[in-house]
């Protein structure tokens, strides 16, 4: 499609433009088909001129829309200006590439604030790789494939994850190249490069005799991760958002809210990386180099948020006979992991300094617990069993603040 931009001269059809608004106050979604032109602009205008009191998330869904005239583009920019007059937002959302490119051209893209319309893919006929507990990989071709989100799992979930991928990439983190965010029916997905190597998880399962060395090779892999400088602009920043989820979770009492957010705001900062689910499961072996998937977590932070995470997987979870089910690493061999891991962490810590070490990776991984919790994630069964661990594994003294 070759788009003109002022053309004005289109003879009027009846349905130049499908126009359909849906209110939500303080939002509203004004969905637009067809073409948005000289003789359709008007439509729009009336809408934002009488129809926005209240409003102040205004949602453009331009899925359906085939063109749009230099009238069309300032009703756009007339929008935006109600908008942040109301001290409220816009935003285009399902804008292809067709109008993105003229969004770009034009230098709106400055201006407006757009999601892209999302590819539409089918996964009929490809071959799962693997199924987890929030969606399934699929091999879409010899380089590719796509993680497919369940449709429970919030539709946002994609776009951060694919967004934080690349945010990783470019720091420097080793991980697979992330392509575009892709849909598949109702579900979300997000296409990456695909990897030729099992999970660091199977190679240990397999590779059980050389547990020692692999599970150096683990540690320094953490370790690297663990001290790529990044700060908040790139990714989000662990404390705020584990204060953020202990507010939002509702078997705590105001007490205990106030003694978890005091100990998180205690922690260090140390603007460095963390993956906050960085089990073997997570990781890829090819050939003799470790690389990270499943980013959709990471955060700067320090180090014990994700030793708590890899201690709940390969120690709790193992505990309770799932860590195979979850990572394909036996359960016995978990545990040995974990006991290798952290004393090649801690650089072999004598027993009480391995006590404290440990008592702090049991706060941090209450609150991953929390977030899990929020998420549902794991199912009722899980849930429930999350929240009795949080109150086991906090001290005592928590439980008791009413
Ligand atoms: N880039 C990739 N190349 C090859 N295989 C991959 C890739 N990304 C993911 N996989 C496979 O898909 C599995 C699940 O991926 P991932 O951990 O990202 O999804 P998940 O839904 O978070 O799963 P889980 O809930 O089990 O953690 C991985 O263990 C791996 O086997
Ligand atoms: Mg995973």
């Amino acid at each position: 499609m070759v788009w003109k931009l002022g053309l004005t001269s289109r003879p009027k059809e009846e349905d130049d433009m499908k126009l359909e608004t849906i209110v939500h106050a303080p939002r509203m979604t004004i969905t637009l088909a067809g073409q948005l032109d000289v003789n359709a602009a008007p439509a729009l205008e009336a809408v934002l001129d009488q129809q926005l009191h209240n409003i102040t998330e205004l949602v453009l869904d331009v899925d359906g829309l085939d063109h749009v005239s230099s009238v069309g583009l300032r009703v756009f920019l007339h929008a935006q200006q109600k908008m942040k007059a109301a001290h409220g937002s816009l935003l285009m959302k399902n804008v292809g590439q067709p109008i993105a490119d003229i969004l770009e051209v034009t230098g709106l893209d400055r201006i407006l604030h757009f999601e892209r319309k999302h590819r539409q893919l089918s996964v009929a006929g490809l071959q799962m790789i693997a199924k987890g507990a929030n969606g399934e990989c699929y091999k879409v071709d010899e380089e590719t494939v796509v993680k497919l989100y369940f449709d429970f799992v919030d539709k946002e979930c994609a776009e951060r994850e694919k967004e934080i991928a690349t945010e990783a990439f470019v720091a420097g983190v080793p991980t697979a190249l992330s392509f575009d965010v892709v849909q598949c029916g109702t579900r979300m997905g997000v296409m990456y490069e695909m990897l030729k190597a099992d999970t660091l998880a199977l190679y240990m399962e397999k590779n059980v005799e050389r547990l020692d060395e692999v599970v150096a090779m683990y540690v320094r892999f953490c370790k690297q991760i663990h001290a790529i400088p990044s700060d908040t602009s790139s990714f989000p920043d662990a404390v705020t958002l584990a204060c953020g989820y202990v507010d939002a979770c509702d078997f705590f009492n105001d007490r205990q809210r106030t003694f978890l957010k005091e100990r998180l705001m205690r922690t260090e900062r140390h603007g460095t990386l963390i993956h906050w689910d960085l089990h073997p499961g997570n990781i890829m072996m090819q050939g003799d180099s470790l690389c990270l998937i499943d980013m959709g977590d990471m955060a700067v932070g320090t180090p014990y948020f994700d030793l708590g995470q890899i201690k709940h997987v390969l120690h709790y979870c193992a505990g309770l006979g799932l860590c195979h089910k979850f990572t394909g690493l036996g359960d016995t061999n978990a545990m040995r992991v974990w006991q290798m891991f952290v004393a090649g962490y801690f650089d072999n810590p004598n027993p009480d300094a391995l006590k404290v070490i440990e008592a702090d990776i049991d706060f941090y991984r209450s609150i991953k617990n929390v977030y899990l919790y929020l998420c549902g994630s794991g199912g009722e069964t899980m849930r429930a069993r999350r929240k009795d661990f949080i109150f086991q594994t906090l001290p005592k003294e928590f439980a008791e603040l009413r």
